[in-house]
């Protein structure tokens, strides 16, 4: 057999070298075919005449990313069973050599990379900053399903096993020495050194340490995965993301039993990757990556940002373009708000860092700018003041003699069209939107807004700066709200208009949140600002004849501005809204349909006007922009999954109880 994927080498102290190089790929992945050829040559390998086998990619980009998520699309029960049984059967060989059998890893490991290092007797790792290891499944709606899960709690003991693979972050190599996931960590230039003294070892017997033995003791089981399926559910409900509790199950059902708890994990990864959640936060896998393509980062590196307006969102872009490596200096005309935006900006570098070293360093990068120095030297400049177009273009007509040549405009607007803003300037080119979302630090997108003055130049520059500070670009046509506000307003409103119907604040938040949205509308509305929504809604409801409710005027009116002010729907003690618990109403899936209708209507209204090129981009824009439930796939894909019909059908008899606000958009007949 020909091999395009691996190599074998036997070097003079008898250790064979398995080498990776995934044919036509930046990076090593365990595709079928990858799994096929390894598990050819494994049966090559005379295991009792070799001192050991060494595992290492050739890639310079790190060892192995894992399955090939591609074959995940539409994939069915039978052939995903096909697929997990062939990579089940390439580790369990591996694991049965009777030599050594050493992972070499430098820079990234992931899913299936990490489940082959475990199934290896030692693995040594580089101690670069990129090298990575996790067991990332979970992301994607299923679990480690190349015997990973046995193996990891085996090796490391269920409470750090679980950890990694209910969170499915990436830890250090640093990290994965403490928790003896790893046997050894050297610099890059000793690693080979380093595999080559475990091959000369004794074949590895590891032992438990009597706390994990505990852990695992089929008493202590059910009181621990009750525990930790508690602490899950806070965050990821059973009824929509099954795969963290079928992965406690098998521990607390089969552990004893290792050979069975492999075949369940099989059946079980293979039930979760051909259901509709995990087909869908494969999609959003992909969509992500679209985004990320959007944005070629070789086309500009700004030497240095200067963003103007320390407030909320002015305040948090600062700080994270600090965070991401710039040099920064942020401008406001009150010195004591710039004082807080340092605070603010010093809270999430130590929550970030955790180094001493490392926050004073990033904290140099940023300097409060009260006077504005930072035009002159600024590449790019980021506009986050008060949302008001002639305080806008006051301060654009102020600064755009001192800009650089070249320098870029980049508005953080919400609501006002590019057009307006850019008409009192020189070079209205200049001017792109950046619009990023509340809280800046946890929002991975940002919408590019093009208006028709703008220079196509300049937004590929603006949609590359937003690659290197770690953000998705989104490109959008400029108009009222743009994607994500348009989208998100009817919905808000609805729940606003539901409050003053009665229906308490509480019971509102908790549809959304059991839809899957990651915080209901009433507190997102609080956390955006009172007035900032009604500004929003004001310059909607000019455009398509959404009326803003009374409720919102009158709150604006008396000063309940949201989070920012602790005074909104709900009051705020140290930032966290004050809810009553106990506050319920009887008929929650009305409300949730209400709320939900609302915001697939005007997604379909913003594909008939052509709002982002398509209806993935619209999908993931929200996904993206909002949190909307990612194991939903976004609202139109959502509409593809709920049935067209069905809801247009709810959508006409709201209309009949509640009014026009419930009007199919023609944008329905896109879809
Ligand atoms: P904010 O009221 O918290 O901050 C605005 C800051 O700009 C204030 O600190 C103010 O002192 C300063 N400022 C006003 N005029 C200035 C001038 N001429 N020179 C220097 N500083 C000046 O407002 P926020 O919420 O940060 O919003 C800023 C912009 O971001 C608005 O355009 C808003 O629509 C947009 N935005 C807001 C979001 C939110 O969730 N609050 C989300 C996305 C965009």
């Amino acid at each position: 057999m020909d091999y395009i994927h691996w190599s074998m080498q036997q070097d003079e102290n008898n250790i064979c070298w398995l080498l990776f190089d995934y044919k036509d790929s930046a990076m090593n992945i365990l595709s079928s075919t990858a799994l096929q050829e390894l598990d050819h040559i494994l049966d090559q390998i005379n295991d009792s005449k070799v001192q050991a086998i060494v595992f290492k990619s050739l890639k310079s980009s790190g060892f192995i990313a894992g399955a090939n998520i591609k074959e995940f699309v539409g994939i069915d029960y039978d052939a995903a069973l096909e697929l997990i049984t062939l990579g089940h059967t390439v580790m369990n060989k591996i694991e049965a050599m009777k030599c050594n059998t050493i992972s070499m890893i430098h820079g990234f490991s992931m899913g299936g990379g990490t489940e082959l290092s475990l199934a290896c007797d030692y693995i040594v790792c580089s101690d670069d900053v990129s090298t990575r290891l996790s067991l990332p499944e979970v992301k994607l709606g299923i679990h480690p399903g190349f015997g990973g899960s046995l193996r990891c709690i085996r090796r490391i003991g269920p409470l750090a096993a679980f950890d990694m693979m209910l969170t499915g972050r990436a830890i250090s190599a640093k990290q994965a020495r403490r928790i003896k996931l790893v046997d050894e960590v050297t610099a890059q230039r000793q690693l080979e050194r380093a595999a080559i003294a475990f091959a000369h070892k004794k074949p590895s017997s590891r032992k438990q340490s009597i706390k994990n033995r505990l852990l695992n003791n089929a008493l202590v089981r059910g009181f621990l995965a009750r525990k930790i399926s508690e602490k899950v559910a806070r965050k990821a409900p059973k009824a929509h993301y099954p795969a963290p509790y079928k992965l406690i199950n098998l521990w607390l059902k089969y552990y004893d039993f290792p050979k069975k708890m492999l075949e369940k994990e099989a059946i079980s990864v293979a039930e979760l990757v051909a259901d509709p959640t995990a087909q869908n936060l494969v999609r959003v896998y992909f969509l992500q990556e679209q985004l990320k393509s959007l944005g070629d980062k070789k086309l500009f590196t700004p030497l240095h940002v200067h963003v103007i307006g320390g407030g909320i969102m002015g305040g948090d872009i600062a700080a994270w373009c600090a965070f991401k490596g710039f040099q920064v200096s942020v401008q406001d005309q009150d010195p004591a708000i710039l004082a807080k935006t340092i605070q603010r900006a010093c809270q999430l570098f130590k929550k970030k860092l955790r180094d001493e070293r490392l926050i004073t360093n990033t904290l140099d990068r940023l300097t409060a700018d009260h006077k504005g120095y930072g035009i002159e030297h600024a590449d790019i400049i980021i506009e986050a003041i008060f949302e008001d177009a002639k305080v806008k273009q006051t301060l654009y007509q102020s600064i755009e003699p001192r800009m650089k040549k070249g320098a870029i405009l980049a508005t953080n607007t919400s609501s006002i069209p590019l057009e307006t803003l850019a008409s009192c300037l020189k070079n209205p080119g200049r001017l792109v939107g950046l619009h990023f979302f509340n809280p800046v630090a946890l929002m991975p997108l940002v919408e590019i807004i093009h208006g028709e003055q703008s220079d196509k130049k300049t937004i590929a520059k603006v949609a590359a700066f937003s690659r290197h500070i770690d953000k998705l670009p989104l490109a959008v046509k400029s108009s009222p709200g743009f994607l994500v506000n348009r989208i998100l307003m009817p919905y808000l409103l609805e729940a606003i208009i539901m409050y003053a119907e009665g229906i308490p604040a509480e019971a509102i938040d908790k549809a959304a949140l059991e839809f899957g949205m990651p915080m209901g509308p009433i507190e997102l509305a609080d956390t955006v600002g009172l007035d900032v929504c009604l500004s929003v809604a004001n310059i909607l409801s000019e455009s398509s004849n959404t009326p803003v409710p009374e409720q919102l005027e009158h709150m604006v009116k008396t000063g309940h501005l949201g989070k920012k002010n602790n005074k909104g729907f709900y009051s705020y003690r140290n930032g966290k809204a004050q809810k009553d618990s106990t506050r319920s109403y009887k008929n929650m899936k009305d409300v949730q349909q209400r709320l939900i209708l609302m915001l697939v209507n005007e997604a379909t209204a913003c594909l008939r006007d052509k709002i982002v090129d398509n209806e993935d981009l619209l999908d993931a824009g929200v996904i993206f922009g909002t949190g909307f439930a990612p194991f939903r796939g976004g609202p139109i894909k959502y509409i593809h999954d709920n049935g067209k019909h069905d809801l247009q059908t709810q959508m006409d008899s709201l209309k009949k109880q509640l009014g026009e606000r419930f009007t199919q958009d023609n944008g329905w007949d896109l879809v």
